[in-house]
């Protein structure tokens, strides 16, 4: 159940958790916003920043803080850790990232937190995976942004292909957020209707909507080469993350979630649609798939679980 005084704390203030604590204050969400980050000055000049913003929106307290405010917080949300860099894979980045995460779930647990958290640092599935088995949480409270910017990348593409507002796509991209996902439009809508329907009226081919997915496969590596780091999207969808959690929204978006079972997959986060509220993941929403999409979706999850089991070990 939502309470009245809700506090979140960011930890990783960089390019996507400044973007991502500017959406939070600017959708007026949680009275308290605590900024962790390795350069505390940094992270005091965001937030007396970020103060000036809250002026239209509601009264909130936005600080630097450390890890023990984690105590108290219903929600915490994990954008520490190396970028992609023009050439590299979010795969790439397993190593380095994967050391950060164990360490940060450590302080973040050590203050005695038991609230959400939700982890957007890449390889995002992969380190989501290492916080929730480091921190002992329940599953459901552990989520990865998972494939929430790939949905919102390939509904804004269908938008424009269509002709249509975006917001009346539901469409998702499933499995690993990163070069194994895939567009999962055997159950993708429009106002309704079955997208594959729609398309196939207005004379757009198969093949035309395999390039729109390898475009949004693509797109962070188009974004990064032209401006360095991609972080608009992801901090939106985090923020649209947050709100479902923090209103106990019951809001059924993408995200990584822990898989015990669901489309045969075990032990595992994966990009799927889930009901979310203010447990985490009250729900995984196991969309039906075709052929081409079963197999999508069972080879990301082996590829992805090879990456965990080795980087764990
Ligand atoms: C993105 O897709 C880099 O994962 C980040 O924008």
């Amino acid at each position: 159940m939502s309470k009245n005084h809700q506090k979140v704390v960011l930890v990783g203030d960089g390019q996507v958790g400044s973007a991502y604590a500017y959406a939070l204050v600017q959708q007026g969400l949680a009275e308290e916003l605590a900024i962790v980050n390795l350069s505390k000055d940094h992270a005091e000049g965001d937030a007396m920043d970020l103060e000036d913003a809250t002026v239209f929106t509601a009264p909130k307290g936005v600080y630097q803080a450390d890890y023990d405010a984690c105590a108290d917080a219903d929600l915490v949300v994990i954008c520490a850790g190396a970028a992609q860099k023009p050439g590299e894979t979010r795969l790439d980045l397993v190593g380095k990232n994967l050391e950060i995460m164990k360490q940060i779930t450590k302080s973040i647990m050590s203050s005695g937190f038991n609230g959400i958290i939700v982890v957007a640092a890449n390889p995002v599935d992969i380190l989501t995976y290492a916080v929730q088995k480091i921190s002992g949480l329940p599953a459901n409270q552990v989520i990865s942004s998972g494939t929430s910017l790939d949905s919102a990348r390939l509904r804004v593409a269908l938008a424009k292909k269509l002709g249509v507002s975006p917001l009346d796509i539901s469409a998702n991209v499933m499995a690993e957020h990163g070069d194994s996902e895939f567009a999962a439009y055997s159950s993708a809508t429009v106002g309704g209707r079955p997208l594959l329907e729609v398309a196939d009226e207005l004379g757009i081919s198969n093949d035309e909507l395999l390039k729109i997915e390898d475009d949004v496969r693509h797109k962070a590596y188009e974004i990064i080469n032209r401006k360095g780091f991609t972080a608009y999207g992801v901090a939106t969808c985090l923020m649209r993350i947050s709100r479902a959690i923090l209103r106990d929204e019951n809001a059924v978006l993408p995200v990584g979630a822990y898989m015990d079972g669901e489309y045969g997959i075990k032990d595992n986060y994966l990009g799927t649609p889930a009901v979310i509220n203010a447990s985490g993941i009250a729900k995984v929403i196991e969309v039906p798939l075709n052929e081409r999409e079963s197999k999508a979706m069972a080879d990301s999850a082996a590829a992805l679980k090879k990456v965990a089991t080795d980087g764990m070990t």
